[in-house]
């Protein structure tokens, strides 16, 4: 029997951070695979949308301003599997050119702590336009530490004061995956909270994961009085805790505000944070709250203390944006840390039509109600929440066969729109470290709907991406449809394969006799 080991840590200091930091750095794009760690609610096409529109509204705000000729850096904190930036970076592109206005250039920094996520994303193949176009850069920057930004496309630096115009940052599940201090606040005194960790005796032997899953944690109180000190650089918003808080644990992000005091650093201007996580900007959200439960999902994420953010920022001068009613899965803030921030009227429209109206939250509660009842929706709901959702694959995936139930009954104009639905997704499909075969699907039904073209287009991109030997049946339908198109060589072709791999397919088979008969 294996014994446990008891040690006791700051909670910051706690092994459980560097687990999680091994974690993303072991698995680097992996991390993400079979949605270990979820990244759907805050990388998709709807919420990216909403993102590019208030970047959008920030551009226009500063070439209102005069500011023209100076790129806007959006930084990216802890930019994961790299979707919501693509997604970000095609909305923002089309933005810019259906308006035709005059705005200052952009570049957009994708940054994570693994150097692997830096290489995948250097190496797919979606963002290679961008790169190539000069509007996208990497970096591997360790929220921690980091003080200045090496950039791997163009091999410079940002450092202290590079930047003429406001930094804008974009940090979606972020302020929840990095250190926080635990704090308790009781009879108006601040107390740390330790943790007593219980680890297993085959411990070191773990991968992160299970590790993280065998840790047993224990909560102890010390008394903090530093965190009361005139001289500690939060002390408005601690003392602040201390009048109003009773009998309450504190997620304290020293680290968060210590790496936006850093990134403010880089620029001239100021800084403007877009965000979104499982975060309580609402000071009745933390009353009496409970020491705090580890989220397992390979890593691990808590709860981000928005409130603390939002109050030190406001208090240097910042002007802060949340929803008025209350969230249910992600709450998305915007932060505008600038000279005049009153003056940023664009920025704030958008805000209040992409995120206050309907966001990605509402979004996200009403897809979770599409998915369970997919089944009852008709053609024109489920076109819709596809147009709602940016056309997202992952709705696609989920309607596809709802869809092909109810073609028989469908009008033409409403055939044209799922074609064209599949063409809009296909162009912003960013395919994630494990494959889908979307191709596949949409093949298969635009097959259904006789768009034989389009059907043999996906269809040959599937079995050209899969290694896997192809389907008789995928090669039949292959066949069939060069049939329609009068490419009876290359439909002959398709059926000899079908046949080589499953002699006795008999569509494939009548489908010979009938091809061999016409010549
Ligand atoms: C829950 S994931 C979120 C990823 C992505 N933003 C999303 O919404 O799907 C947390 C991210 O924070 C990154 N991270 C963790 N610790 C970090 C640190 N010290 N500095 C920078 N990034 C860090 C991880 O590598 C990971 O990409």
């Amino acid at each position: 029997m294996l014994e446990n080991r008891q040690q006791r840590f700051r909670f910051s200091e706690a092994p459980i951070w560097d687990l999680q930091r091994t974690y993303f750095e072991e698995l680097g794009m992996k991390a993400w695979n079979n949605d270990q760690v979820p990244q759907y609610i805050t990388s998709n096409p709807m919420i990216a949308t909403a993102y590019a529109e208030m970047i959008f509204g920030f551009l226009q705000d500063r070439a209102g301003n005069g500011d023209i000729s100076e790129t806007v850096t959006i930084l990216e904190l802890g930019a994961g599997a790299g979707r919501l930036a693509f997604h970000v970076l095609q909305k923002l592109c089309e933005l810019r050119d259906y308006a035709d206005i005059p705005l200052p250039p952009f570049r957009y920094v994708m940054t994570d702590l693994p150097f692997k996520n830096v290489e995948g994303w250097h190496n797919h193949p979606a963002l290679l336009s961008f790169i190539q176009q000069g509007l996208l850069d990497f970096a591997r920057f360790d929220a921690v530490h980091d003080t200045e930004l090496n950039l791997v496309v163009s091999g410079t630096s940002i450092r202290k004061g590079d930047l003429k115009q406001p930094l804008l940052i974009v940090a979606n599940y972020f302020f929840d995956s990095i250190p926080q201090e635990l704090l308790y606040v009781g009879e108006g005194q601040i107390f740390e909270c330790d943790v007593l960790t219980e680890l297993p005796g085959n411990f070191d032997q773990l991968k992160p994961s299970d590790a993280l899953k065998a840790m047993v944690l224990n909560y102890e109180y010390r008394r903090a009085p530093e965190y009361e000190a005139a001289t500690y650089p939060y002390r408005d918003v601690i003392a602040m805790y201390q009048q109003e808080l009773e009998d309450s644990h504190i997620l304290f992000p020293v680290v968060g505000l210590t790496c936006l005091e850093r990134l403010n650093q880089l620029s001239e201007a100021g800084f403007v944070l877009i965000t979104a996580d499982k975060g309580d900007h609402r000071l009745d959200n933390w009353k009496f709250a409970e020491p705090p439960e580890l989220i397992l999902h390979g890593s691990f994420s808590l709860t981000a203390n928005y409130h603390a953010i939002q109050y030190v920022l406001e208090r240097r001068g910042a002007q802060s944006l949340f929803t008025t009613h209350h969230y249910k899965n992600i709450n998305v803030g915007c932060i505008c840390m600038l000279d005049n921030p009153n003056s940023y009227a664009n920025t704030r429209l958008a805000y209040r039509r992409c995120i206050e109206r309907f966001g990605p939250d509402d979004f996200f509660s009403m897809k979770e109600w599409v998915d369970q009842h997919v089944d009852t929706l008709g053609i024109q709901q489920i076109l819709a929440f596809w147009r709602l959702g940016g056309y997202d694959a992952e709705f696609f995936i989920q309607s596809a066969k709802r869809i092909s139930s109810l073609l028989l009954d469908i009008s033409d104009e409403e055939l044209a729109d799922i074609q064209n639905g599949i063409h809009m997704m296909w162009s912003s499909y960013y395919v994630l470290e494990q494959r889908y075969d979307l191709a596949l699907d949409a093949g298969l039904l635009l097959f259904e709907m006789e768009m034989y073209e389009d059907a043999k287009r996906f269809l040959e991109i599937s079995i050209h991406a899969d290694e896997d030997e192809p389907v008789p049946t995928v090669l039949y339908c292959l066949a069939i449809c060069c049939y329609e198109l009068e490419l009876e060589e290359e439909a002959m072709e398709y059926t000899r394969e079908a046949l080589v791999i499953e002699p006795d397919h008999e569509e494939a088979l009548a489908l010979l006799n009938a091809l061999s008969e016409a010549e």
